[in-house]
This record gives structure tokens, C-alpha cells and sequence, in this order.
């Protein structure tokens, strides 16, 4: 029994601190688990990760960016992730496809049927099996990030807040065509009550306990 499971949000809402709770969390009770993220998870995908994120390529085409996402995508299924799965290891991806659908599919307006081919062609039709979506306000999770003295700074997080709150919008829309793949959890919560709640979605799906019993083994 394994699992494929991404996370979604704006920056600043709590990805990086929520997937490493569940990785650990994971790895207490004995399920392998595997943390990646996206772009990046691989050499190769760091370093086109290196290329999206300079803030000197102004002139970066959307078209071009949409690929460089993919591109670094693909190699982390074929390397990476699914691997991984077939090995019955858990995997937590920080961002994945729905990334794309948000940012470059509904925060610039493109069309999302060509992202939704270019992301079935980089993923090989691979699909999470559960994505959680931290719901904040994007201009909260920037602050957050902001507050935050080792946050990294990027291109995309230049962009206009106009293009965050677009983003944000079409995750709730992509969270609410696909009710089962998605949990959406409320961001602004403490860490330890999101980390509740994940887990309360998560330890079924992998016949844990809700129990904090390391060794448990139920059903
Ligand atoms: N639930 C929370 N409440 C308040 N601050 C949080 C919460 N979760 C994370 N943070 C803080 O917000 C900042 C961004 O969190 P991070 O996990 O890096 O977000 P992301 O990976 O989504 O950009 C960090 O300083 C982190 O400590
Ligand atoms: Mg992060």
C-alpha cells in the first residue's frame, strides 16, 4: 500500500513545515517515506529549478517556462518518484502538477486544456492520490514568507500579487472539481492543528492507527 501525496498553496502557506511534520510523522510509525519538491528533487531538475527561479531572466517566455516546469517534472517521475512508489515507499512532493494548472494555467490566463497535455505528457498520466491544498490569503502567506529570515527570495514571487490571488482562485476551482483527490485545510490554523488534520486524511488511506502508537498495526 503506498501513496502518492502533493502539496499545494500559495508561498508562505506552511508546505515546507507541513510536509516535513508528515514525513516524520510517517517514518515514526515505521511507513517509508520519500520528500521531494518541486522544481528541483533532482540534478538535473535543479538545475533548470536554478534557471526558472533567476531573477535576471526577465524575459522568460511563458510558453518557455510552462516547458522548464515540465521538463524538470518528468525527470523527477522517471527518477524519482516512480520508483519510489513501485519500491512501496510513501512520497510527499512540495508542489506537482497542480502548480502548473494554478500559476501558469490560471494565474496568467493561459489555456489550461494545453497545460493539462503538457502535464499528462511530463507525468506519464501519473496522478497524486491525495493533494493537500493550505488555504491562506496570498498576500498572508507573502508576509509570512517575508517574516521569515532564511525564506528564499524568487522570480516567481516577484510577480504581482494579482497573479497570487488569481492562483489561489484556481486552486479552490480545481480543488472543488476533484473532491476526493483534495483536502483543502485552513493555513491560518497552528501548525500542530494542520498537521492533525493531514494526518487525520492521510493514516487511513495507509491503514494506520489514528493512534500515536508507534508500533500499532490496525485493521
Ligand atoms: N500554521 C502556521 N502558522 C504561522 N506560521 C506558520 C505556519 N506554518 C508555517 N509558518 C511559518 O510561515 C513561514 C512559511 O512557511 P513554509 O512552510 O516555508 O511555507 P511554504 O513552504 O508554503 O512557502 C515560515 O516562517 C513558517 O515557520
Ligand atoms: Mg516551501
Amino acid at each position: 500500500m503506498t501513496l502518492f501525496i502533493t502539496f499545494e498553496g500559495p508561498d508562505g502557506s506552511g508546505k515546507t513545515t507541513q510536509i516535513q511534520l508528515l514525513a516524520e510523522a510517517l517514518t515514526r510509525r515505521g511507513q517509508a517515506a520519500l520528500l521531494t519538491r518541486e522544481p528541483g528533487g533532482t540534478r538535473i531538475g535543479n538545475a533548470i529549478r536554478t534557471v526558472l527561479h533567476d531573477r535576471a531572466h526577465v524575459e522568460m517566455s511563458l510558453r518557455a517556462e510552462a516547458l522548464l516546469y515540465n521538463a524538470a517534472r518528468a525527470q523527477l517521475v522517471d527518477e524519482v518518484i516512480r520508483p519510489a512508489l513501485a519500491a512501496g515507499t510513501v512520497v510527499l512532493c512540495d508542489r506537482f502538477a497542480d502548480s502548473t494548472l494554478a500559476y501558469q494555467g490560471f494565474g496568467y490566463g493561459r489555456n489550461l486544456a494545453e497545460l493539462r497535455m503538457l502535464i499528462d505528457y511530463a507525468t506519464g498520466g501519473l496522478t497524486p492520490n491525495l493533494t493537500v491544498f493550505l488555504d491562506i490569503d496570498p498576500a498572508e502567506g507573502l508576509r509570512r514568507k517575508r517574516g521569515d529570515a532564511d525564506a528564499e527570495w524568487n522570480r516567481m514571487e516577484d510577480k504581482a500579487l494579482a497573479f497570487h490571488r488569481a492562483a489561489h482562485a484556481g486552486y479552490l476551482q480545481l480543488a472543488a472539481q476533484e473532491v476526493e483527490r483534495w483536502l483543502v485545510v485552513d493555513a491560518t490554523q497552528p501548525v500542530a492543528s494542520i498537521h492533525a488534520s493531514i494526518w487525520q486524511s492521510v493514516s487511513p488511506r495507509l491503514r494506520i492507527s489514528e493512534s500515536t502508537a508507534p508500533t500499532s498495526q490496525s485493521r
